[in-house]
């Protein structure tokens, strides 16, 4: 009997950050091709002893796929590992969009992507009453087009949380762009390889983080965050939500009568 093929979220490093279904597909896999660059090697240490993998890094869409094709045809239960969650970045469009044209059946099973990994490592929220109750997942233009009425400098104008994957690189014009929406005192963190060993935090503002990033080396692999919620400025304010005030019902809690 064929199986779906399996596009898996790996999280973002850490192998424990692997949903329980997506360790449960790989430990069952029979051909495993995973995108080299930023997956655990050792969540492939817990594949079975015959299974098949390669490395996507060096290969082409039409090679991938291919592999993909021949595991499904053989009967074997495929996976496509991707980091964090497949549907950022993932380039699975187009991989999906082949399997359909040849009728091959797929799921995909997600992953903790960077920006949730990075929030934890730096035990911020993302959404904070009455600072930002928006988030941003963006990238800047690089190799990969961005469309122009998605460009930094207007996305900027909203002052939600801006989450910028793919262009630590160009760490400057990250913060030119956002300085039209933020003002130069708004907290930033730069997030390398959460999960990894290596690991590493810098917070900053926006007036000072293109030093400390250049500073600490970071090149790649690392997603830029910017906006208020950011801040920790001495104990955190006790700005609270609805959702826990005792003044507030809905559907699970009465509130309390005010004394
Ligand atoms: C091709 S994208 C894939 C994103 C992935 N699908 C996700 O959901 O996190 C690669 C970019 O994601 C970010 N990224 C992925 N893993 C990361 C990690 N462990 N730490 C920091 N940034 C990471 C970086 O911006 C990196 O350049």
């Amino acid at each position: 009997m064929a199986h779906p093929i399996h596009f898996v979220g790996a999280g973002p490093g850490d192998p424990e950050l692997i949903t329980v279904k997506g360790r449960r597909l790989l430990r069952e896999a029979g051909l495993i091709v995973f995108a080299g660059s930023l997956v655990p090697e050792r969540l492939l240490e817990d594949r079975a002893a015959d299974a098949q993998i390669y490395n996507s890094a060096s290969l082409t869409l039409a090679e991938t796929h291919a592999l993909l094709v021949r595991g499904y045809r053989e009967g074997k239960r495929v996976v496509r590992l991707h980091t964090g969650d497949p549907s950022l970045y993932g380039a699975i469009r187009e991989q999906m969009a082949l399997l359909d044209s040849e009728g091959i059946p797929y799921k995909v099973v997600p992953g903790v992507s960077a920006v949730f990994a990075a929030a934890a490592a730096l035990r911020q929220e993302l959404t904070v009453p009455e600072m930002s109750q928006t988030v941003i997942l963006t990238r800047m233009a690089g190799r990969t087009p961005v469309p122009e009425r998605e460009r930094l400098r207007s996305l900027a104008s909203h002052g939600a949380t801006l989450v910028i994957y793919l262009s630590v690189q160009q760490i400057e014009s990250v913060i030119a762009e956002a300085a039209s929406g933020y003002s130069p005192e708004t907290p930033v963190a730069v997030a390398y390889r959460v999960g990894w060993p290596d690991e590493l935090l810098v917070e900053g503002t926006l007036a000072d983080i293109v030093a400390k990033v250049n500073e600490a080396g970071i090149k790649r692999q690392a997603i830029v965050m910017i906006g208020r919620v950011f801040g920790r400025g001495g104990p955190r304010d006790a700005r609270q939500s609805k959702l826990y005030d005792e003044s507030f019902s809905h559907g699970f809690r009465e509130a309390k009568p005010r004394s």
